[in-house]
């Protein structure tokens, strides 16, 4: 049986946000002090987008040496092309990419940014190369993440293995129809694979925060926080085994928690 996590509930997605920001910045400082680089990993979606806008804040006014601070992402649609506007790829470079650069001119996304690349030819490889490169970077100092409403962490739909590791994976129809909203309301066009960390991958970083916002997402985290046992079913609950783990929930994530 694992300990359950104790999270920090905030009022709402306001105040969540500026915390998870101020938490990433305050990260990013310190390793900066231990004359490190400091690797950020990067979720994409509803949850991280105030987050990246109100870091970029904080980072205007108290600018740090961003040639020393990477990001690495989780996962990207595949098939898909970076210029897509829908691709994860684009998604970062609006988000925070771009702006970072425009408050350090030497902080360059084509070197100190890695995302899957979704039009790789074989995905496979791809993959691999992925992991290889995180590996490479000295794996990532603070991972942000959201949840699914399904349970999943980045891709890693119910199902998938403790053990696993970057790889293509089929999207849940569930997932395509909460994305849907990203892509004018229309299903049909969200892809039905996507390029994913593993669990393995994501429990390697060094220090992890999860962030949930939502009435949409209070049955899940009942579930996750109910678990009595780390399960694939549910692939958030493997986040339990990470010794340095914080949850930040609002008000509404939080209202069904046992
Ligand atoms: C996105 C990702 C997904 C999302 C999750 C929650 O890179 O990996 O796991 O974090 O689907 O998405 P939002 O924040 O849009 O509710």
């Amino acid at each position: 049986m694992v300990a359950s996590p104790i999270p920090t509930i905030f009022f709402g997605y306001a105040e969540l946000r500026a915390a998870a920001a101020e938490l990433i910045n305050q990260r990013f400082s310190d390793t900066l002090l231990q004359k490190k680089s400091f690797v950020l990993g990067c979720a994409t979606g509803s949850t991280p987008e105030g987050v990246y806008t109100d870091l970029v804040k904080i980072l205007q006014t108290q600018p740090l040496d961003e040639t020393r601070l990477s990001t690495v992402n989780l996962d990207e649609y595949y098939p898909i092309q970076r210029t897509n506007p829908h691709s994860y790829h684009n998604w970062m470079l609006r988000t925070l990419w771009k702006p970072l650069a425009t408050i350090d001119a030497r902080f360059d996304y084509h070197d100190q940014a890695i995302i899957p690349m979704g039009e790789a030819p074989d995905p496979q490889r791809e993959a691999k190369r992925y992991e290889q490169k995180i590996r490479a970077w000295g794996g990532v100092d603070l991972q942000i993440l959201g949840i699914g409403e399904n349970g999943h962490i980045a891709f890693n739909e119910p199902g998938s293995a403790k053990d696993s590791r970057t790889r293509l994976v089929t999207l849940t129809d569930s997932t395509r129809q909460a994305n849907a909203k990203f892509f004018g309301g229309d299903v049909s066009a969200v892809p039905k694979q996507a390029i994913t960390m593993g669990i393995a991958t994501i429990l390697e970083a060094k220090e992890i925060l999860v962030m949930v916002s939502g009435k949409q997402k209070a049955d899940i985290m009942k579930k996750i926080f109910s678990s009595q046992e780390p399960t694939p079913d549910i692939p958030a609950t493997f986040l339990m085994t990470h010794p340095r783990v914080q949850w930040y929930l609002d008000a509404a994530a939080a209202s069904r928690l046992p």
